[in-house]
């Protein structure tokens, strides 16, 4: 397994991270979860990726166990806030009451006492950034998270968040959480641009289209049993990649991938990891041998004119308009 560093920081994260979104605490038992993390850990991922949100909140307890007694100083473990984690009107958002409280909940979940990377899952338009920058930056000196950083930010939020923080001098962000994957391109025009001139990294969710460019999918056939396309909670989430256009398209990469002497999988999550402001790539999982074969993406260089085959085969179905990262206009 590789490292990259998480932007322009001195943490070194693994470029292919595990996430537990839509898995732990919810569509895979307990054990498997534990399968998955262990599997992660055997193939040299030290990144780790959650949020209270998921599962409403159990998908950090079981992180939290499945990490118990690993040597802290060995692993990097991110959270997010920004979700309703309660029924209350403070409850979610990024204002400093919620920052504290959650922060402290996904602490004691997690069963430590800090966290590697704090981030806001989406910008907050009924909070001021300077109250979300300064809990953040509370947060980091009172030693309970180590950087901070956000996730589907658009350009100028992220340009501001630098902004007000080199004014204030609080702490800087050093990361976004964007989807990126061969597809899903909406943040090349502007956020990686400015991002890379700010030293800021990319760690980037569902690098195979949540199993979409696995090839599993055929066009025109049922999902198979067991796939994210029929859990109850991932087929909402899973369900814009499912068109007969994309997956014939991905059938098409198949010869290209096997050329390479990838599977569809590996080729998908090492395509991420060719743009340089990349971190990491974050995969999920609902079974052990998926992390231990994506995992092995790691390092793979991918020549440019299979980047071009790939652009050629998937031709309308990439997505490139920035205006699609957003966040809600209200807090949910
Ligand atoms: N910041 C955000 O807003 C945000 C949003 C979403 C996700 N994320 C982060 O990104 C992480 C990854 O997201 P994701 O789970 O959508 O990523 P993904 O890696 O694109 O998709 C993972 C899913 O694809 C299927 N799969 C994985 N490997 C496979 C293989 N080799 N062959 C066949 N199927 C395979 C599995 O689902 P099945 O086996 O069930 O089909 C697995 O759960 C999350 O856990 C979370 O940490 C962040």
């Amino acid at each position: 397994m590789e490292h990259r560093h998480l932007g322009r920081s001195g943490l070194k994260v693994s470029e292919i991270a595990y996430g537990n979104w839509l898995t732990h605490g919810s569509q895979v038992e307990e054990e498997a979860a534990i399968a998955c993390v262990g599997a992660a850990l055997d193939e040299g991922i030290t990144t780790f990726d959650t949020a209270d949100v998921y599962a409403g909140t159990r998908a950090e307890e079981v992180l939290g166990k499945a990490l118990n007694g690993v040597r802290r100083e060995s692993i990097e473990v991110f959270t997010k806030i920004y979700w309703p984690t309660g029924p209350g009107v403070n409850d979610r958002g990024l204002s400093r009451k919620h920052i504290m409280e959650s922060a402290h909940a996904s602490l004691r979940r997690l069963r430590t006492d800090y966290v590697d990377l704090y981030q806001a899952h989406r910008y907050d338009y009924e909070t001021p950034l300077e109250e979300t920058l300064r809990a953040f930056d509370d947060l980091v000196r009172q030693g309970k998270v180590l950087y901070i950083g956000v996730s589907e930010w658009r350009a100028e939020q992220i340009a501001a968040a630098l902004r007000v923080a080199a004014d204030l001098g609080l702490d800087r962000i050093v990361s976004n959480q964007p989807q990126y994957n061969m597809i899903w391109r909406v943040i090349e025009t502007e956020v990686i641009p400015l991002c890379e001139k700010e030293g800021v990294g990319q760690i980037v969710w569902s690098p195979i289209a949540q199993g979409a460019l696995t090839g599993k999918y055929q066009p025109g056939g049922a999902p198979p049993a067991g796939s994210r396309a029929t859990d109850a909670t991932g087929s909402g989430f899973i369900q814009n990649y499912l068109t007969d256009d994309i997956l014939s398209r991905v059938q098409q990469l198949a010869p290209l991938a096997a050329d390479a002497g990838l599977s569809l999988a590996q080729l998908a999550v090492a395509w991420t990891l060719q743009n340089p402001n990349v971190s990491a790539a974050i995969i999920g999982a609902s079974r052990p041998d998926q992390v231990r074969e994506n995992a092995k993406a790691s390092g793979v260089r991918l020549d440019p004119q299979l980047m071009r085959r790939i652009d050629d085969v998937l031709g309308p179905v990439i997505q490139t308009d920035p205006a699609l990262t957003a966040s809600p206009p209200h807090r949910p």
